[in-house]
Parts: C-alpha cells; structure tokens; sequence
C-alpha cells in the first residue's frame, strides 16, 4: 500500500471537499513534484512510486461496491500487461487500509483466485479524501449514505518524466474498458518517442500518421518504410499515413 503523504495547496489555501471547479479531473501537468508517497510496510521511504517509469492512477468511488469490484479484478489479470509496457498501477480508493486487504480478498476470489489479501498493484488509502480533492476525483452526483461525495472513476496515465499525458473521467455509475487503457498506453507511448499520431479506433500493428508540424523531407527520411497520402477535395495532402515505426 502506498500512503500519500500531505500536498500542501496552492497559495496555502485549504480546498473544499469538491475542490476547485477548474481544478476537477485535473491533477496539473506534474506528477509527485508535491506528493511523497511512502510504502506502509517495510516502513523505507522512497520518493515516488513512478520512478523512471510509466504509470496509472485510478481512483474507485468506494470499497465493497460491485462496479469497482469487477473492475479491480480486471485490473489485476491485466497486471502483467501493464507491466510489459513498464507502466506502474496505482489505485485509489477513499476507505481504509483494512478495508483495502477485506476488499482485495473479494476481488481475487470473484476473479476464481485463492482470496489473499493482496493485488498485483497498491490500493491508496484515500479515506479522508485528500488526495481525491487535490486531484479533482470527487464526483458531485454521488454521495454515500452520510453524503458525502464519492470519488469518481478517474484515469491518469503519468510519463516517464512524471507529466500527465492523460487523463478520462468517468461518472461512478460507469465501469471503465481496461482493454482501451491498454491501447490507449500503447499510443501514448508510441507517439511520445517517435513523431507520429494515431488514427481513430488505432490499434499496435495498425498504421499511424505522420503529425502535421513534420515537413514532407523530413518526414520522408524519418519514415523509410514510405508515406501515403489520400486525396482530398481540398487538394490538401494533410492525410500522411505510414506503417507502424519500430
Ligand atoms: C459501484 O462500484 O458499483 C458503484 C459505486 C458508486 C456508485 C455506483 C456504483
């Protein structure tokens, strides 16, 4: 379990529980320049989980609820993928630990594994919701019995150089697609090194596009395997396609 230690706001201003309207669903562009994050046991400090390598936060609107059930439990059989791709999985959800180890033993016998009270990934321990707040996670249509807001199901994908290169916000009555996670981590790190963009519905192995700030010579010698064009009413060439680069 990764618990966060304090960020101090902004300004040293305290946020209301739903956080800023401009700040909601968005942690900024920078990632753990503000958050330590120490593991509860063995009780070492590190500064930041992510490291040199990719990852993913995704927060859960409660523990023992049947959505974010299933979609831990897919999570989990999709570990090995995610960490294929050198992507660290974080999640985040507003209880307590204890609650977290109960809860990971449902997830791993409704995925028909033996209920340890371990996941492939840390679960954050949120359940003062102060992380949630600072990270815009709070969703204002669902609240628990007390009322209180709910964390809504966000995704954030960080770089290697801890900047946000994503983020989806879904309500919390919406099981997110971890299979689209899993392309959409493929694209974001294809077009991170490489100057290229992907298509709609785009998927590892399908052709990409060239981004239109590459000029036709310089695309031409960093593109060998060839660049094809579709004609277009316009007579502009702006539809630059080229197969997958290594
Ligand atoms: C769920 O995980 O099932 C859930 C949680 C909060 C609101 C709606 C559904």
């Amino acid at each position: 379990m990764w618990r966060p230690l304090s960020r101090e706001p902004e300004h040293g201003a305290k946020p209301d529980l739903m956080g800023q309207p401009e700040q909601r669903g968005s942690p900024g562009r920078s990632w753990c320049s503000g958050v330590t994050c120490v593991p509860a046991a063995p009780p070492h400090a590190v500064s930041c989980p992510l490291l040199s390598r990719w990852g993913i936060l995704f927060s859960h609107p409660r523990d023992f609820t049947p959505v974010c059930t299933t979609e831990l439990g897919q999570a989990a059989k999709l570990a090995p993928e995610f960490s294929k791709r050198n992507v660290k999985m974080i999640a985040l959800s507003i209880d307590s630990v204890e609650d977290h180890l109960g809860w990971s033993k449902d997830i791993n016998a409704y995925n028909g594994d033996q209920p340890e009270q371990t996941l492939p990934f840390p679960i954050i321990a949120d359940a003062k919701r102060e992380l949630a707040v600072q990270l815009g996670m709070l969703d204002p249509d669902e609240r628990d019995k007390d009322g209180m807001p709910l964390t809504a199901r966000v995704v954030f994908v960080f770089g290697p150089d801890k900047k946000l290169k994503l983020s989806i916000l879904y309500p919390a009555t919406t099981g997110r697609n971890f299979d689209e996670i899993l392309r959409v981590v493929d694209s974001l790190q294809l077009t991170a090194y490489k100057k290229v963009a992907t298509p709609v519905n785009w998927k590892p192995g399908d052709s990409v596009m060239v981004i239109p700030s590459l000029p036709d010579d310089e695309a031409k010698k960093l593109f060998p395997k060839g660049i094809f064009t579709k004609d277009l009413p316009s007579g502009k060439k702006y539809l630059r396609y080229t197969p997958q680069p290594e």
